[in-house]
């Protein structure tokens, strides 16, 4: 018997992440009726949560969609013909936005960077300093190309000139620190399949109070995703249509798990283990898409194969061994692999990911002297 059989893959990706077994065993609790008081108690917790996640005052929404939801329910609250919004894209998912935004019938402007690049602060403040847009829309993480935006200080921008601020921070909410009311983030969203530890199918979205009144003058706003009902349905513990019941269940559950850290030890320990990964992978040759620490996402990391290696041999090699890591997206398909670092990983995860990938770039025909990666991940791990 192969440990294949027996064991779950170890998700070293962006999303799904691994499930630690008393939230996986919560999901499949017996549902009870979503306008009962005992769940209203689940709802009312769950909301408490998640505030202390998205470091904000500002009530959390749950969608029973996956992340993508949350950037419609974003635009299509937000959005009126024609208005201006300009969207900071970074890689795959801030275009999403850019088509989202597009396709709400916005007068779109976009400021793009390449693959592994992040927005300069002084390239935002000459757009928005020539023109007056009611909405900017950018990423925390990018999964794409594992770099990360500078939001406090774009968010600053974007307030100072009176816009509103829309941020996806679907692979960052955990990883990396957050601060949506510190920072004056207007819109924030995640989703559950990344950071939380959950599987797929919730959406998290916040809203200021700005963006809040803001939506009431939006003609055209989605029925499903309104943030009012969604705001007047929490004043009752409650939420407008039929919840993903069992999925709340499981959200309540790892909320507990980790609120028990504390969003800084949480954020910490991200950093803390991306940056081990990254100085492992650099031990051993490999040339990283984000180069400098300071602009990457501690949640995924893309790596340059060894010349003459293909991204499909090397993910097959560490999938004969139960480790999943990710391809590139897009234009980068089978030009890097992303590891993920998000949610439920642990030193032990790292340590056997390293490992496993030094023996299959060897088989491979690499050239490495032997645990170099391996020692210098121990070395940062300490
Ligand atoms: C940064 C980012 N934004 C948006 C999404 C889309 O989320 P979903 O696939 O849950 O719809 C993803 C998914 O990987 C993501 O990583």
């Amino acid at each position: 018997m192969q440990d294949k059989d027996i064991e779950p893959p170890l998700l070293m990706i962006p999303g799904p992440t691994p499930i630690p077994f008393n939230i996986l065993s919560s999901l499949s609790s017996y549902p009870i009726p979503h306008r009962s008081p005992e769940f209203c108690t689940i709802i009312k917790e769950c909301n408490e949560g998640l505030k202390k996640i998205f470091l904000t005052q500002n009530d959390v929404f749950i969608y029973a969609s996956s992340g993508t939801g949350a950037m419609c329910a974003a635009l299509e609250n937000l959005i009126n013909p024609n208005d201006k919004v300009l969207c900071l894209v970074i890689g795959n998912f801030g275009a999403r936005f850019e088509k989202i935004a597009k396709g709400r019938g916005g007068d779109v402007d976009v400021l793009r960077v390449g693959y592994g690049e992040v927005i300069e602060p002084q390239e935002l403040e000459s757009m928005m300093a020539k023109k007056s847009y009611k909405l900017v829309t950018l990423t925390h993480s990018e999964t794409s190309s594992g770099a990360a935006n500078d939001i406090k200080t774009l968010c600053g921008i974007i307030k100072k000139y009176g816009a509103l601020s829309i941020v996806d921070g679907i692979t960052s909410l955990c990883a990396m620190e957050c601060k949506m009311d510190e920072w004056g983030i207007d819109v924030l969203i995640s989703g559950s399949q990344k950071g939380f530890m959950l599987p797929p199918g919730l959406a998290f979205l916040a809203a200021s109070n700005k963006a809040i009144e803001e939506s009431k003058k939006t003609l055209y706003k989605s029925f499903y995703f309104d943030f009012l009902a969604y705001k007047q349905a929490l004043s009752k513990n409650t939420t407008p249509y039929t919840p993903a019941i069992n999925l709340i269940f499981g959200l309540h559950c790892a909320l507990k798990e980790l609120l028990k850290y504390g969003i800084k030890d949480l954020n910490a320990a991200h950093k803390h283990r991306a940056l081990a990964l990254r100085e492992a992978l650099r031990a051993m040759g490999l040339k990283l898409l984000v180069e400098d620490d300071n602009k990457a996402s501690y949640a995924v990391t893309a790596v340059y194969p060894p010349q003459g290696l293909s991204i499909k041999d090397i993910r097959a090699g560490l999938k004969k061994r139960n480790i999943i890591i990710a391809n590139g997206q897009g234009e980068l398909e089978d030009k890097i692999f992303r590891i993920g670092t998000l949610g439920y990983i642990r030193d032990e995860d790292l340590i056997k990911t390293i490992s496993v990938l030094e023996m299959v770039l060897r088989e491979l025909g690499y050239e490495l002297s032997p645990n170099v990666g391996l020692n210098a991940l121990k070395g940062r791990l300490k």
